[in-house]
Formats: C-alpha cells, sequence, structure tokens
C-alpha cells in the first residue's frame, strides 16, 4: 500500500463509522424514544462527575482522618458512600489497596477495561490496550519501569485484576513535605495515575 493511500482508507473506515452510528441512532429513536436521552446522562455523567476527583477527595481524607482510614481499608464502598460519592450498584466491593514503602500495588482487568469508574473516572486508552492487561501481569516491574515508575527491586509489586463485582483504588503513599496540609491542598496532588498505581506521588 503506497503512503497516498492512507488518507482514503482512514476516509473511508471514517465513514463507515459514521454510516454505522447513523444507523444504531435512528434505530433507537425508532424503538426506544427515550434511549437517546439517557446515553446523552450517560455521557454527562462521564464527563462531569465520574472523576478522578473523587478519588483523590477519599484519598486526602484517608491521609488527614485515621478513623477514615480505617473504615475505608476495611470496606471501601461504605465509606466512599460516607463522602457521598456514588458506585453503581454492580460494583459490590471496594478494595482500597494501601501503598507502603514495600509494598506497591497495581490495578488491571486482564479481561477488558473495568475499574472504579465512578472514583479514578474513566480508564485510559492505555488501561484498555492488550498490552497492558497481559504485561503488567507477568511483567509487572518492567511495565511499570516503561511507563516511568523504575521501583527498588526491594519494594514488592502486587498486581490487582477487576472483577465485575469488586474494583480497586490505590490508596497511595503521602508524600512526606505535605503532611500537615489541610485536606482541601491535598486533593489537588492526588493524579489519576497514582489510583491505578502506575504512578507515585
Ligand atoms: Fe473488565
Amino acid at each position: 500500500m503506497s503512503q497516498s493511500d492512507q488518507p482514503i482508507r482512514g476516509f473511508k473506515q471514517t465513514a463507515m463509522i459514521e454510516a454505522r452510528v447513523n444507523a444504531v441512532q435512528a434505530a433507537l429513536r425508532e424503538r426506544a424514544p427515550n434511549a437517546e436521552v439517557a446515553l446523552q446522562e450517560l455521557d454527562h455523567s462521564a464527563q462531569e462527575q465520574w472523576v478522578p476527583r473523587n478519588g483523590a477527595r477519599v484519598v486526602a481524607r484517608a491521609w488527614t482522618d485515621p478513623a477514615f482510614r480505617q473504615r475505608l481499608l476495611a470496606d471501601g464502598r461504605s465509606a466512599v458512600l460516607e463522602l457521598g460519592l456514588t458506585m453503581p450498584k454492580h460494583h459490590r466491593h471496594l478494595v482500597v489497596l494501601e501503598n507502603t514503602p514495600t509494598i506497591h500495588n497495581v490495578i488491571c482487568c486482564s479481561l477488558c477495561s473495568c475499574t472504579a469508574f465512578t472514583l479514578i473516572g474513566l480508564p485510559p486508552d492505555w488501561y484498555k490496550d492488550f498490552e497492558y492487561r497481559a504485561r503488567v501481569v507477568r511483567e509487572s516491574r518492567t511495565v511499570l519501569k516503561e511507563m516511568g515508575l523504575d521501583l527498588s527491586p526491594a519494594v514488592e509489586i502486587r498486581v490487582w485484576d477487576t472483577t465485575a463485582d469488586t474494583r480497586y483504588m490505590v490508596l497511595p503513599m503521602q508524600p512526606q513535605e505535605t503532611v500537615g496540609w489541610p485536606e482541601e491542598k491535598l486533593v489537588n496532588i492526588v493524579t489519576r495515575d497514582s489510583l491505578i498505581g502506575v504512578a507515585r506521588l
């Protein structure tokens, strides 16, 4: 295939996808008039409400409130609901994985792309990628290093494979220099990648 073919192929593919989307939308309008509204609401929730800042709030609270931290580690789902956050019914369990100087946790979904998305946000593209899903289980240390997290050999890496009803979130270690900061300020330093476990703070 010559290079000049590529834009045309790309155009054709885009046109095909658009045609399919139009066909699906037309079928939805005909058979389920409310479906489009429901889809718009879903999209709105995904963009506006299911954001990593939710997980960051949980972490900041855990860092500043030892009793909350205990409840969070014992029963993650109940603890995040306390903060007014939501989880779908089918996310029956939230297991919060506490990083320590000697244990580093990282999450994946080896089957597809499950996450605790109401807390972490929708999964990034690399999380859904077959490469990540397969390799983070087999060679986690190498994958983390490739993603910029070079852990000492003394640190044990634990990989957690999400299931339909059990979701995970990493509780990152609090950077020493931020001890004593107010909760509202701590929220700003917690990243999505640290909640997944492919970064430290
Ligand atoms: Fe999945």
